[in-house]
This record gives structure tokens, C-alpha cells and sequence, in this order.
């Protein structure tokens, strides 16, 4: 292709890159119906107003202004964005104006707690272009402030705490989480529910150490630091796994102990572990840990 119409090509797709794309959650936002009327207030106490629409004079909309209120007639697509009203250069307010969105599948909410601690991140994805905010009911009926989510390439995420939340007390009532989304001519509008004892998945156990004592490896590990104490009532599973020399992994699992032994000779282990009450998601797995190889060699040696 000559380097000529490349160049063209690059500078079309750069060129159909929105020039007004939401880059954060607008403070003033409005959601209209398609085909719908929306009326827009500036606020300000000047009696004469222009406005512009996503910086253009010439709106792509069928409008009537009349005193601070501007009314747009039977909302559409070109219709959304950017409204601002302008005492001569001096801009006064601006709101963002949007499509009702009918796209509510395909968000894939997935939340997940490390610990009973109250806290909890989730992801979903969205159109690229959006922008995200989430809220919080916790569990004592308040409701929390908006939080903006973080995106990346079409998935979004953000971490809530729930300060009324009681790890000792059943869970009786769900927490319940708002998303509400802007595309550049859309919006967005769901919520889920969950228990936090369904999205809990442990940090993965810590302190692993290895000894070798006669011909048996003694294991010892700590919990994750984010899991809640007292041990005895909330209690761990544990997930084992070592190689044997020949490459072969072997899974042992322990439940009420902090410690094990192996007869084995292992050349590497890790551990993951688990809620035994809880939706059994286990721990990421801790980074393998070498057994000292010199050690086990003088050992067969003798
Ligand atoms: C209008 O503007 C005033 C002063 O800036 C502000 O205090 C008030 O919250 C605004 N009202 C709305 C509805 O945005
Ligand atoms: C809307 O337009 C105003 C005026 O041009 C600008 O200051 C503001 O940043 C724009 N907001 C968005 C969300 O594009
Ligand atoms: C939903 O998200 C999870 C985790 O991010 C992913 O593993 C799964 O494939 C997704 N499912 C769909 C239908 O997109
Ligand atoms: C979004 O949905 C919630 C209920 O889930 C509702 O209370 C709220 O009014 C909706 N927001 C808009 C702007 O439609
Ligand atoms: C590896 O060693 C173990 C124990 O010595 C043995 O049971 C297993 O069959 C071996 N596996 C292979 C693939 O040789």
C-alpha cells in the first residue's frame, strides 16, 4: 500500500475517535426517552442564555430555548451530549444529556471479597466508550457514596467497604450494588445482589516454610493475613501440593492445622486454601517453594 493513503487511513481512524468521548462520570447528567422531550435547566440567574451543544452553536437537534430552559424535541442519538448555556463567552452549566439505554445483558458483574472484612472489588464490562459509577446499599440499609470505576479496555472495576458490615452476625439481607453508565449517547442503569459469603475468596495462606526432620518434611504455614480471627470460628481449609523428583504433583489437603508432614521426597510445594463454609473458591496458590536440594541429597548419601 503506497505510504500515502496509510497515512490517510491512520489519520481517518484517529479522526473517528468521538472528539467529546467522557473521560469521567459528569456531575449533571440527564436521561431521556427516544422520541421523548428533555428539559434542560441552567442554572445561573442571568436572563439570557445561549447554548451550545458538545461546543456547536449549530445543535444537531430540534431545540427551543426560552428563558434559562432549554427543551429538546423528540430526543435521539445526534440529539445526546454535551449542553451548555453561555452568557456571551462565559459558560454557565452544562449538563450532559443521554439515551435511555435497552442494553442491560452481557454486563458480567463479578464481585469478589478476600476476607469477611466488609470489603470487596468488582468487574463488569461495558462499551469501551462508557464511563462508570457504582453505589453501594450496605448492610444496614444506608447507602453509600457514589465510586467511580477504573476502566480498561471495556471492563470496569471498583472496590466498596461496607463499614456496618458484622463478620460475626449470618447474613440475612444481600448487599445490593447500583452500576449506572454513560456512553457517549447512552445510559446505562442495573444492579446486582449478593451475599458476601458467596464472593468470598481468601489471599492465599502465608509464611510457608519447609524443614527437613529425619526422613519427613515438615510443613508449617500461617493464614492470610486478611483472614478474620478468632481460627476456631473461621476456620481454613488447606490445599497441599508437591513434585516429587520425577516431576509427578501430589495434593494433600488439611483441615484444622497449621502444620503437616510429608514422607515424601519433595523438590517443591505451595499452598492455596479455602473457606469450608463458604462457595468453595480456593486461594490463588502461594509462589512454589524449593526444598534444599543439598540437603536431601546428603540425606540419601547416608
Ligand atoms: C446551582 O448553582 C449553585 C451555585 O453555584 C449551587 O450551589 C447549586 O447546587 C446549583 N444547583 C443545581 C441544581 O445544580
Ligand atoms: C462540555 O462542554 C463544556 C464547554 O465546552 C466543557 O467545559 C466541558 O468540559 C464539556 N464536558 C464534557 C463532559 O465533555
Ligand atoms: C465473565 O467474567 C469472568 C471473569 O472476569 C470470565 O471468566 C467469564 O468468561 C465472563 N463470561 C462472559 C460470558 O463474558
Ligand atoms: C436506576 O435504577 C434504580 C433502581 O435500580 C432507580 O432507582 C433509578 O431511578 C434509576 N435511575 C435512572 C436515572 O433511571
Ligand atoms: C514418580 O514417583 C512416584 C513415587 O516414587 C511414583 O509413584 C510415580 O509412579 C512416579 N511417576 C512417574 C511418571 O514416573
Amino acid at each position: 500500500m503506497p505510504r500515502r493513503e496509510m497515512l490517510v487511513l491512520v489519520g481517518l481512524v484517529l479522526c473517528l475517535t468521538p472528539a467529546d468521548a467522557l473521560t469521567a462520570f459528569p456531575p449533571k447528567f440527564q436521561v431521556g426517552k427516544v422520541n421523548g422531550n428533555v428539559v434542560i435547566k441552567c442554572n445561573t440567574s442571568e436572563q439570557r442564555v445561549t447554548w451550545t451543544q458538545n461546543g456547536e452553536p449549530e445543535p444537531m437537534a430540534e431545540l427551543v430555548a426560552e428563558g434559562q430552559t432549554l427543551t429538546i424535541l423528540g430526543l435521539d442519538l445526534p440529539a445526546a451530549g454535551n449542553y451548555s448555556c453561555w452568557a456571551g463567552t462565559v459558560l454557565l452549566d452544562t449538563t450532559y444529556v443521554v439515551v435511555s439505554g435497552t442494553r442491560e445483558e452481557g454486563m458480567n458483574v463479578s464481585c469478589q471479597a478476600e476476607s469477611y472484612r466488609g470489603s470487596f472489588h468488582c468487574s463488569w464490562t461495558g462499551p469501551y466508550s462508557a464511563v462508570f459509577r457504582a453505589r453501594l446499599t450496605r448492610s444496614d440499609g444506608s447507602l453509600g457514596e457514589w465510586v467511580p470505576a477504573a476502566s480498561h479496555h471495556g471492563r470496569f472495576s471498583a472496590s466498596f467497604v461496607d463499614p456496618s458490615f458484622c463478620p460475626f452476625a449470618e447474613e440475612l439481607h444481600p448487599l445490593q450494588l447500583q452500576l449506572e453508565g454513560l456512553s457517549d449517547t447512552s445510559y446505562l442503569n442495573f444492579s446486582i445482589h449478593f451475599f458476601v459469603r458467596d464472593i468470598v475468596r481468601p489471599d492465599p495462606p502465608q509464611e510457608l516454610t519447609v524443614q527437613r526432620r529425619g526422613e519427613q518434611l515438615h510443613l508449617a504455614w500461617a493464614p492470610p493475613a486478611s483472614w478474620p480471627l478468632p481460627r476456631s470460628y473461621f476456620a481454613l481449609r488447606y490445599w497441599l501440593q508437591y513434585e516429587l523428583p520425577n516431576g509427578t504433583q501430589v495434593d494433600k489437603y488439611v483441615e484444622g492445622a497449621e502444620e503437616t508432614r510429608l514422607r515424601a521426597r519433595a523438590r517443591r510445594v505451595r499452598i492455596s486454601c479455602q473457606d469450608p463454609y463458604a462457595k468453595p473458591a480456593w486461594s490463588p496458590w502461594t509462589a512454589w517453594q524449593g526444598v534444599d536440594v543439598t540437603q536431601q541429597r546428603q540425606l540419601r548419601a547416608r
